[in-house]
């Protein structure tokens, strides 16, 4: 087959099919019109990635955009330029596609139809509908068929998607045929050649989250969680959709090693935002989880003044920009899963003095991390959120996490007429609901780490303020999840949730067993593996989550997690596979540092790493904490062997990691 390499090629057509190229040739994408179904197909080298597969959206009343298409016209474009991230894995992004627009439009209406709009990077591409609607009519989506068919034997690593839980599930690993509905990212390696390939979407706004949903053997349909009318996603007039993305590498790192979601973003739309600020915390938090303390008043409360000092001292003390305190706000006494109507957010326990804790920080050159957990009541929160973050802001508060406990389809909102309507997570309503959370907060000059959210599809490009999120089993599981986080679990996330973008995941615990080596809640890593987290997981804040009093009885491994920065010059991961294990290495932004990060699951294994990442010619010291004499996830978690010794790019260093184990390196440079 004859590909388009080069934007100034000709337009070439075989078998009527529109067919576009990545700058390297090697990945390619058709579209065609098949009996006047629309249909796309994407090869790389020459071999079906996604076969034959169809486009299309289905409204409610007439006017479906699923068949009688033809391809009227097309259009190209290609871009080759560098955009800046304030914070991020990397400052400077390479934006390198080619660029196809395709017209379908009804065989006998003309003015209805759509264009789909590809863009083919070399490593992956998207493409979404842009719907001219004329005479700017109300349409109700009820359906996409976007489908993506692939080989049946292809390996997924999937969770499930439209089950009661949000994206906390653990990561499965199953032949395609075996996949029900799913989420995005979704990942796969094809049969032969190890391809591996991530499906996910770009730019979600305005629209419904996308489930992958396996109607027919080996072919995954996009299914849009509905509305509480039945209805995914409303529109007035012109409109177009999320990017449907696909990932394609020839390796698992590769798909890490992609700016693809982020390069499908609109740019910054905040202007100055140099008071989003990237950092470490500590905070009133693990202490609820393991039951020590409480949310609620009462005699175990968190969120006392005498206790937020405590926490405002030790960040200080030990260069943490910020203390999380949740439990601050009326609410939370009773079921406060169910009782989301009831929080204030402005209101604070009368143990906690707001003012005091604010006043104190100050003095330290911290700050408060504020929370507001909704319970997924939206329209409480929404009625208060302007107030809520102006009072943040008078005290000095720059980051606020939210929270949105309530079962997937649960999230309430009042409609015109007051009455409660249940609504999803990644539903259009809560979807649009996030952007004017970060819209209010910006105003105000604060930052939203958002728990419980919608899946991240990059939109920190567009709206920086959204400086992390939750959206997958975090550290809490292993706190009271039943079970808890398995010791593959990492090496999952790496290639499937964190293709979105950062986490909070919360890492650092060094009290592994906290209640006593029996119990099946337990962290299942090494205490070296706690501190690989900080590199491996990206983030750009990072909690050291464990009780002050547990980093006091290990003051060496600490250190790591001191040295350790959350803003990075530049990332890569160098080895890995999905669910067994990975590598990764990232440039401290602004300097000179490098750290590493490397995880692996239930076994032991040693890894071969070239120091090649760092600067040529330059000496390092490098600092490594790697799992210690007899260290085991489950018999022995706390051996950690540190050792200094002198590196630079030409070494190879050998790892030694044992089951359930990880090493972290710090490589301060000596000289220049
Ligand atoms: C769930 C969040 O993930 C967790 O971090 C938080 O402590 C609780 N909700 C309470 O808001
Ligand atoms: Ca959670």
């Amino acid at each position: 087959m004859v590909l388009c390499a080069s934007l100034n090629a000709p337009v070439l057509a075989q078998d009527d099919r529109s067919v576009i190229a990545s700058p390297d040739g090697r990945l390619s994408a058709e579209f065609w019109s098949e009996n006047g179904l629309p249909r796309y197909r994407v090869l790389y080298d020459g071999e079906d990635v996604i076969s034959a597969s169809s486009l299309g959206l289905r409204f409610v009343v007439a006017g479906s955009l699923d068949r009688d298409l033809e391809i009227v016209g097309e259009s190209r474009a290609s871009q080759d330029l560098t955009w800046e991230l304030p914070w991020g894995e990397r400052r400077v992004v390479r934006d390198h596609h080619n660029e196809l627009l395709v017209s379908y439009r009804h065989e006998e209406e003309a003015e209805r139809g759509f264009d789909i709009r590809v863009r083919v990077f070399d490593e992956g591409l998207g493409f979404r509908y842009e719907v001219p609607v004329p005479g700017g009519e109300h349409r109700a989506i009820v359906d996409e068929v976007t489908s993506f068919a692939m080989p049946q034997q292809a390996t997924t690593w999937w969770t499930q998607a439209a089950d009661y839980n949000r994206y906390e599930y653990i990561t499965r690993t199953t032949p395609l045929i075996d996949v029900e509905t799913a989420h995005t990212p979704f990942t796969a390696r094809l049969p032969d050649g190890g391809v591996h390939v991530a499906i996910h979407e770009a730019a979600l706004v305005d629209y419904s989250g996308m489930r992958l949903d396996q109607q027919r053997e080996g072919v995954l349909t996009a299914e849009l969680a509905p509305g509480p009318d039945g209805v995914a996603v409303h529109k007035d007039g012109d409109f177009i959709t999320p990017w449907r993305t696909i990932q394609v590498a020839e390796d698992a790192v590769g798909l890490i090693n992609s700016d693809l979601i982020l390069n499908l973003n609109e740019p910054n739309v905040l202007g100055d935002v140099s008071w989003v600020e990237p950092g470490k915390y500590v905070g009133i938090w693990w202490g609820m989880h393991i039951g020590t303390m409480s949310w609620g008043s009462g005699p175990i409360h968190g969120a006392t003044t005498e206790n937020a000092i405590e926490y405002l001292d030790f960040a200080a003390d030990n260069g943490f920009s910020g203390v999380l305190v949740e439990g601050w706000n009326i609410g939370w006494d009773g079921d406060w899963f169910s009782n989301g109507a009831l929080f204030s957010f402005t209101q604070p326990y009368p143990d906690f003095d707001i003012e005091a804790v604010t006043d104190h920080a100050r003095e330290r050159g911290v700050r408060l991390i504020g929370h507001h957990e909704t319970s997924g009541h939206l329209t409480n929160y929404e009625n208060q959120m302007e107030d809520a973050f102006a009072l943040y802001e008078r005290l000095g508060v720059t980051q606020v996490k939210t929270g949105y406990v309530a079962d997937a389809g649960d999230l309430i909102r009042l409609d015109e007429q007051g009455e409660e309507r249940r609504e999803w997570h990644y539903g259009q309503y809560a979807v649009n609901h996030h952007i004017r959370v970060l819209e209010t907060a910006a105003r105000h000059h604060i930052s939203i780490n958002a728990h419980e959210p919608v899946k991240d599809t990059g939109l920190r490009r567009t709206y920086p303020n959204w400086i992390s999120r939750e959206g997958a089993r975090g550290q809490e599981f292993n706190a009271w999840g039943v079970p808890p986080n398995p010791p593959e679990h990492i090496s999952m996330l790496a290639f499937t949730r964190m293709l979105a973008g950062p986490m909070d995941f919360t890492p650092g615990i060094f009290n592994l067993t906290f209640s006593g080596p029996d119990s099946p809640n337990r962290v299942q890593t090494t205490l070296a593996k706690q501190l690989a987290l900080y590199v491996v997981i990206y983030s750009p804040i990072q909690m050291a989550a464990d009780l002050p009093e547990n980093y006091a009885i290990n003051p060496d491994a600490f250190q790591f997690i001191r040295d350790v920065p959350t803003d990075w010059e530049n990332s890569v991961a160098l080895q890995g596979e999905v669910g067994d294990f990975v590598v990764t290495a990232r440039q401290e932004r602004g300097g000179t540092d490098w750290f590493l990060g490397a995880v692996t699951d239930e076994e032991a294994r040693t890894l071969s790493v070239p120091l090649d990442f760092l600067e040529s010619g330059r000496r390092y010291r490098a600092d490594i904490y790697s799992d210690g004499e007899g260290a085991h996830w489950h018999d022995d978690p706390y051996p950690v062997s540190i050792e200094h010794r002198e590196v630079n790019a030409q070494d190879v260093l050998e790892l030694d990691l044992a089951a359930g184990g990880g090493t972290a390196i710090r490589f301060a440079a000596l000289d220049g």
